[in-house]
């Protein structure tokens, strides 16, 4: 991967009212025509809610618990990121994508609106992972300020502000969360919760063997739990993104695996800042029958 200072200029430019970077939001036509087949396997996410370590546990079910094959190629090379749009000649998601044999496991983080439609005539599989508001926002707040692809996130303050207007890279995390809610009602989605798998990750990767009607020994089922915890993640070069230089990920700053804790956000929010949260949270949640745990 040979990423020049020139292409980690982090333009941003809004589809329908979700912001964007402007090279996601120029190549949009392709996106939204992206073939999609009825085994592919989607999994699906608001940016920082445990997207990779679901990505791990799932190739990691694919590959009936072999180490060794989960190690051949970095999460973002095993599972292309659909919508990710990158400047020739490197390869963007979709690239990827049309590139790789079936069956495929893919990552997008886009709004349920935005999901290219032949996912849903497809009937694909889709694993949608949603995390609390206010842990994602905190472990998203740091990510931009290690990752010079997206925009700078400002202080924390400023960034409490930008998070709740929705005004971050695909758009606002409570129409996400809602918008995915209500999709998997009429399509074949496994909602799942990440304080749900860090509370008991045996009865969430269960769950998911389930959805993707495969079965596996103790054994593995053992070896899986091992291998995706946060502790050997982090060590772990092929899933922690210390393979990309530090002009695009600087660790040093903060590392991709950073906490991995549901409640961190308590050591970041004031008490007012938390009420004012709350009271914000409130409203853009009400009527909505989707509920949240802010701590296990
Ligand atoms: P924190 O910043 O709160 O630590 P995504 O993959 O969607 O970008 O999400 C990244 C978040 O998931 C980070 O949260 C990261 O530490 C956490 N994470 C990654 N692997 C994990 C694991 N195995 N267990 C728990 N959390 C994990």
């Amino acid at each position: 991967l040979h990423l020049e200072e020139k292409h980690l200029v982090p333009e941003t430019k809004e589809i329908n009212g979700i912001l964007m970077t402007k090279m996601i939001s120029d190549n949009w036509d392709k996106i939204w025509n992206f073939q999609a087949k009825p085994d592919d396997l989607l999994i699906a996410t608001y940016a920082k809610a445990g997207t990779t370590w679901t990505q791990e546990i799932v190739d990691m079910i694919q590959n009936d618990g072999d180490v060794q094959k989960c190690q051949r190629a970095n999460t973002f090379d095993r599972h292309p990121f659909i919508e990710w749009t990158l400047p020739p000649p490197l390869n963007s998601g979709l690239d990827l994508a049309n590139k790789m044999p079936s069956p495929r496991t893919l990552k997008t983080h886009l709004p349920a609106q935005l999901l290219p439609p032949s996912f849903w005539e497809e009937h694909s599989k889709i694993i949608y992972v949603a995390r609390n508001a206010k842990d994602c926002l905190v472990s998203y707040y740091h990510f931009s300020r290690m990752n010079k692809m997206v925009p700078d996130p400002g202080t924390w303050e400023e960034y409490i502000e930008t998070f709740k207007e929705g005004k971050v890279l695909w758009g606002s995390w409570y129409d996400h969360v809602k918008g995915w809610w209500d999709a998997k009602d009429k399509h074949r989605i496994l909602y799942l919760f990440y304080e749900d798998m860090k509370e008991d990750p045996k009865r969430e990767i269960q769950k998911i063997l389930k959805f993707l009607e495969k079965e596996i020994s103790e054994e593995i089922l053992n070896k899986i739990l091992y291998h995706t915890s946060f502790d050997i993640m982090k060590q772990n070069p092929m899933a922690n993104y210390t393979t990309l230089p530090t002009s695009i990920m600087d660790h040093s700053i903060s590392p991709f695996m950073r906490k991995g804790m549901p409640g961190d956000w308590k050591n970041h929010f004031t008490v007012a800042q938390n009420e004012e949260f709350d009271k914000d949270y409130k409203k853009k949640m009400s009527g909505s029958t989707l509920t949240f745990r802010t701590e296990i």
